[in-house]
């Protein structure tokens, strides 16, 4: 079965049973803050999961366009990819397990044709802390599934990752996990979601290879098990909760449904193809790349990244500095370097376009060769002219820490990926989270020094679109938290703390200082009750620019280590005289700290280089 047979094959199977297809959104996510790209098929659908009626109905499908961009450090296994298309069926407040499960291990095993013996599934085993019960119908459906199938299913309970390689597969065929692993929502499970988030458990479908289990991964393997026996191919969300402000959960007022299937993986299945970059999805790809000399980890490395950037250039994103265009930017300067180092002409690389809009153009219009190609052309001119001066560089360092790859990435454009592959040995003590850290510190230097900028979130007023201008305010909101925070700490702790980096999304604030200890539970909660106290008082914020000196003279923080530029903005929590908090800060922040709600502080704990992380939410 052709991977193009499959597309239609889902798209005809869940028309027939009378969902309304629909037509894949952009990467680029039109309403939603709380992400840079569309990385699953529900994202465009939480308004309709939330209760709003789809104007189609209450079934819908579709093949979804989805990019994560986590997984980038992945990518060159036999399974991984930055891209990939989700194949994805909901029903708002419609049908339930039964229909669900029924339907797709039908569309598996009857229209795609995988043997059914050779799929595992997995179901929730409650989670006891949140009051979220064991699903007990699914796995009483897959049971008959099976037992229709001539397979007797036996159930398991592994619970966590830590237990199931320990105890392994038990003979078993339904296996039940936590929340670590059978909870699905945006934001993770159920003690990381903020409150208001949709979410619910999930029961997954793995395909097993014929490849034998890889100790080094775990003892014993299980589905779970990344040592790749096992492939997950299906995930059935049943989104039926909704985080509250107090951390409890309630029931949505519609039970939903939300299948979202990798299309490479379900064709790695149905061609019975442990590597995802052997089917033809990819192999017409690879295919293109010279046979001999190259890598297969830095072919994969260049197809997966090439289609990304394809699929990007079409949905409009542009190269550039910040948010979606900074992630393009990094996969075409990996591509570009990988072709120089393995003597791979770029031309390769227009091929390789031309063949993604040739196999995926009747589904997907948007890709128009031209755009790609000329999008393409222009970052590689930009590029040439510095990256084999960064290369030289490199070459001359002994080792490679987050100071001197920023250096290279500031002054050659050589991104982080690049930078670790090609030092190797001599970037072994470098992490993605040091190199971000000294970009953001940057960041906020140029940004403390201009304060001409409207806010500290890189973009200029007339950038904004409306999902901008949502991130932005609750970014702005926490941003103000986090200068409550530390000024709070310094309090209960009685001394300055250095901050060593901070990061916000718009989800939670994160920040470093340097401390000598582990800040008590009770520390903790005396800041919090200070942060909280200041919020009621709904103090005014005020900025003001001043010398370098005058600022630091008045007693405002500043970043450990940074260097200003003489003329600073300053941001001052409080009366003029009488602050409670006075900070050098590019900003934005609220006008007034009533604006931001309730602060809680959700984490305390140790990172590189003795300092201390703290991370809040604010409701
Ligand atoms: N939204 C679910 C996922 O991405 C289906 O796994």
């Amino acid at each position: 079965m052709t991977s193009h047979e499959i597309r239609q094959k889902f798209l005809d199977f869940f028309e027939a049973r009378k969902h309304v297809i629909v037509p894949s959104s952009s990467l680029l996510p039109a309403n939603d803050a709380t992400t840079l790209f569309t990385g699953s098929g529900m994202q465009p659908m939480m308004p309709y999961l939330l209760g709003e009626p789809h104007p189609l109905g209450k079934r819908i499908a579709d093949i979804q366009k989805s990019f994560r961009a986590d997984d980038i450090d992945e990518v060159g296994d036999n399974r991984h990819t930055t891209f990939f298309e989700m194949l994805g069926n909901w029903s708002f407040g419609d049908y339930w397990k039964k229909e669900q499960l029924a339907w797709i291990f039908e569309f598996l095993t009857k229209e795609v044709g995988i043997d059914p013996a050779r799929l595992y599934v997995t179901v929730f085993a409650g989670d006891e802390k949140n009051g979220i019960p064991r699903d007990t119908e699914s796995p009483a459906i897959w049971k008959q599934l099976f037992e229709e199938a001539g397979i007797d299913a036996k159930e398991a309970d592994l619970i966590t990752l830590a237990n199931a390689s320990k105890v392994g597969m038990k003979d078993s065929r339904i296996f039940f996990y936590g929340a670590e692993k059978n909870w699905w929502s945006r934001a993770g499970r159920p003690d990381t979601m903020p409150a208001g988030e949709p979410g619910g458990p999930d029961s997954e479908i793995f395909y097993q290879f014929d490849v034998p289990h890889d100790p080094s991964y775990g003892k014993e393997c299980h589905p779970n098990c990344d040592c790749g026996r096992f492939l997950e191919i299906g995930n059935s969300v049943f989104m039926e909760y909704k985080k509250l402000p107090d951390g409890t959960f309630e029931l949505l007022k519609q039970r939903n449904v939300d299948f979202g299937g990798g299309f490479e993986r379900i064709t790695a299945a149905a061609q019975n193809q442990p590597d995802i970059f052997s089917t033809d999805v990819f192999e017409p790809l690879i295919q293109i790349l010279p046979d001999d000399g190259v890598d297969e980890r830095v072919k994969r490395i260049i197809t997966d990244h090439s289609r990304a950037a394809a699929f990007l250039i079409a949905d409009g994103i542009v190269p550039s500095n910040k948010e979606q265009g900074y992630v393009l930017r990094r996969l075409m300067r990996r591509v570009i370097v990988q072709c120089h180092l393995n003597g791979i002409e770029l031309e390769a690389i227009h091929n390789i376009f031309e063949k993604i809009v040739e196999l995926c153009g009747a589904y997907y219009p948007e890709l128009n060769i031209e755009k790609i190609k000329s999008a393409f052309d222009a970052e590689n001119e930009k590029f040439q002219k510095t990256f084999k001066n960064g290369l030289r560089e490199l070459e001359k360092l002994d080792s490679v820490d987050g100071v001197s790859a920023f250096r290279l990435y500031e002054s050659f454009g050589l991104p982080f990926e690049v930078i670790r592959e090609v030092a190797r040995n001599k970037a072994s003590g470098l992490t993605r989270e040091d190199f971000e850290t000294e970009r953001k510190r940057h960041q906020e230097i140029s940004r403390a020094g201009a304060g001409k900028k409207f806010g500290g979130h890189g973009m200029k007023e007339g950038d904004l679109t409306a999902g901008d201008a949502e991130e932005m305010k609750k970014k702005t909101r926490l941003h103000t938290a986090t200068h409550i925070i530390v000024a709070a700490l310094q309090k209960v702790l009685g001394q300055k703390l250095p901050q060593a980096g901070s990061d916000i999304t718009a989800e939670r604030l994160r920040f470093d200082f340097t401390f000598p200890r582990k800040v008590t539970p009770e520390e903790l909660k005396q800041a919090e009750d200070i942060a909280n106290d200041i919020v009621a008082k709904d103090l005014p914020v005020t900025a003001q620019e001043m010398d370098l000196k005058e600022a630091l003279d008045s007693g405002a923080s500043a970043f450990f280590k940074l260097k200003y530029p003489p003329r600073v903005k300053v941001y001052t929590i409080g009366d003029e005289k009488n602050w409670f908090s006075r900070e050098l800060c590019g900003g934005p922040h609220v006008t007034h700290t009533g604006e931001i709600g309730r602060i809680t502080i959700t984490k305390e704990e140790s990172v590189s280089g003795g300092a201390r992380r703290i991370r809040a939410v604010v409701d």
